[in-house]
């Protein structure tokens, strides 16, 4: 594997190649900001050599250039894609969902086994259409790829790859395809780490009124079973002067509702010398003009703060939903997992949280058969989802990841125990959404519509401050704009309703 960890380095010849022509020094405090500066252009600059190579393909093939980004995993990766899928558009490709593409990328997420198995079993699709067309290039990207043993199987079971790239040089995308375009050999460029963030790169949004914005990236707390901050590296925030503009730069582009991203928004700023909260931020974020709903995820319990509890319920704006991940209802489970809070801390944040806003929705993620989970331990958690009445919950089986210390510790249930405990944990989950719908039914609420319904065209589909869906008569024109709707029936998970 090319392990090209020095950035500086990097920074530092991309800044000479353009010192005298591009940069206008006197902008700069210091050295480092004038190197990402320079990075930028330098990928400008990728972005138009790209361009002719995407009409040379072209030309070889006698159809303009095609390209697809398929996503795996979670937010942050979601928002990469679009940041990829700008890079492509702005170099010609034509952007399509059609793997069957000139270009295909998949952007993969490792965070469990599943994920990984996924991949793998579309690369053989992938590999099949590719002996039918062989200019096909077919590039990976992505947390999995951050993975050594990741790098090592495609090497030698799937060479007919042509780009591995990894999360923390994704702002060389445009460098990395050229570099692809040109070589007939698999190019493979992975960083072991960063600690740069790289501003400006082109985006394509995939709702043109809604968008995430980065405000975090990394992952700095090691629960025991997580391979994220593995694969994500050390928790740096972006400077807030930099995420408000870019809030006022996509208010001024028509979206009206954001949603913060980090692995653990409650810690933004940590490492910043006077940087503002993560409260201060959000309340920033909702006073620019044109946004109307500000979301955020996700909140790491043990850093969820009495200053955000005022912030989201004095305001209008902020969605009336919080994720707030408890993972398991045993203490000491909690422990092992290294979460650094008890089920009594995450049961006063609750109350506090349910007194301050009656009407806020809070789902959770839950890990079930972590090693030294036993049965009672599972049984706790399925309690307290009850206790709790979560609007719902995204329940997961414990799944093994190299190089986590969890990995290390020897199983106390049996995969069977573990199905068992699964399914019970997963009924209650179940029970409280659907009380939890059973409870708003027939109340009003704000939805933005987002898209004409999947299955029947005279319906919209709209989302809720609190993130609940409600499919309703309209039609395309509506969407992008605010609905007041009553929920009138409900489906367990999601509503019919009308406007009103
Ligand atoms: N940063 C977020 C979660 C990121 S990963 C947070 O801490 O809340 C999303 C979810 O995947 C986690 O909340 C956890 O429930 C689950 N998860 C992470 N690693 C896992 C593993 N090894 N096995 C099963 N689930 C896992
Ligand atoms: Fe993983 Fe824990 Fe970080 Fe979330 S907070 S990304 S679960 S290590
Ligand atoms: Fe997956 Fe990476 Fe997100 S491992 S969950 S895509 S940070």
């Amino acid at each position: 594997m090319e392990n090209n960890s020095n950035i500086k380095q990097n920074k530092g010849d991309a800044a000479s190649a353009f010192s005298f022509r591009d940069v206008d020094y006197s902008k700069y405090t210091c050295t480092e900001e004038l190197a990402v500066e320079a990075e930028v252009l330098l990928q400008k600059q990728e972005t138009d050599r790209l361009r002719e190579l995407a009409l040379d393909y072209g030309r070889q093939t006698g159809h303009p250039a095609t390209a697809c980004v398929v996503t795996f995993g979670c937010q942050m990766n979601a928002r990469d894609s679009e940041k990829m899928i700008g890079v492509l558009a702005a170099a010609g490709f034509e952007i399509t969902d059609d793997e069957s593409a000139d270009l295909v990328v998949y952007n993969t997420c490792t965070v469990r086994d599943n994920a990984n198995q996924r991949v793998f079993g579309r690369l053989g699709h992938l590999n099949a259409m590719k002996k039918s067309f062989p200019m096909k290039k077919i590039a990976l990207c992505g947390c999995m790829m951050q993975e050594p043993e990741v790098i090592d199987k495609i090497r030698s079971s799937y060479s007919f790859v042509d780009l591995i790239f990894g999360t923390h040089n994704l702002y060389k995308f445009p460098e990395l395809l050229c570099r692809m375009f040109e070589s007939d050999k698999m190019v493979v460029d992975v960083w072991a780490k960063s600690d740069e963030i790289v501003e400006e790169l082109p985006v394509v949004r995939k709702y043109p009124f809604k968008s995430g914005v980065n405000i975090m990236f990394g992952c700095d707390n090691f629960c025991t079973y997580c391979i994220v901050p593995y694969v994500r590296g050390r928790e740096r925030s972006r400077r807030s002067t930099e995420i408000l503009e870019e809030i006022r730069r996509l208010a001024a582009d028509g979206v009206s509702e954001i949603m913060l991203l980090g692995q653990n928004v409650n810690s933004y700023g940590n490492g910043i010398d006077g940087e503002i909260s993560f409260p201060k931020l959000l309340h920033e974020a909702e006073k620019i003009d044109g946004i109307e709903r500000v979301r955020f995820m996700t909140s790491h319990p043990k850093d969820l703060s009495d200053e955000l509890i005022d912030v989201m319920a004095t305001s209008e704006k902020i969605a009336r939903h919080l994720h707030l991940p408890i993972q398991s209802g045993s203490d000491a489970v909690l422990k092992a997992m290294n979460r650094k809070y008890t089920v009594a801390d995450y049961m006063v944040l609750i109350e506090k949280l349910r007194r301050a806003m009656p009407d806020l929705a809070i789902t959770t993620d839950l890990i079930v058969g972590f090693p030294t989970e036993t049965r009672e331990d599972a049984m706790q958690t399925a309690k307290l989802v009850k206790e709790v009445g979560y609007d719902n919950a995204f329940t997961f089986i414990y799944s093994p990841r190299t190089g986590t210390p969890a990995a290390k510790m020897d199983m106390t249930m049996k995969p069977e125990e573990i199905t068992e405990c699964f399914n019970e944990v997963l009924k209650n989950v179940q029970e409280c959404a659907r009380n939890a719908t059973k409870m708003l039914t027939g109340t009003e609420g704000i939805a933005l519509v987002e898209e004409i319904n999947d299955h029947d065209p005279k319906l919209v589909t709209g989302r809720l401050s609190n993130n609940y869906l409600v499919h309703f008569p309209g039609d395309r024109s509506m969407i992008g704009t605010y609905r007041k709707v009553r929920l009138t029936e409900n489906k367990g998970f999601y509503f019919y309703g009308e406007i009103i």
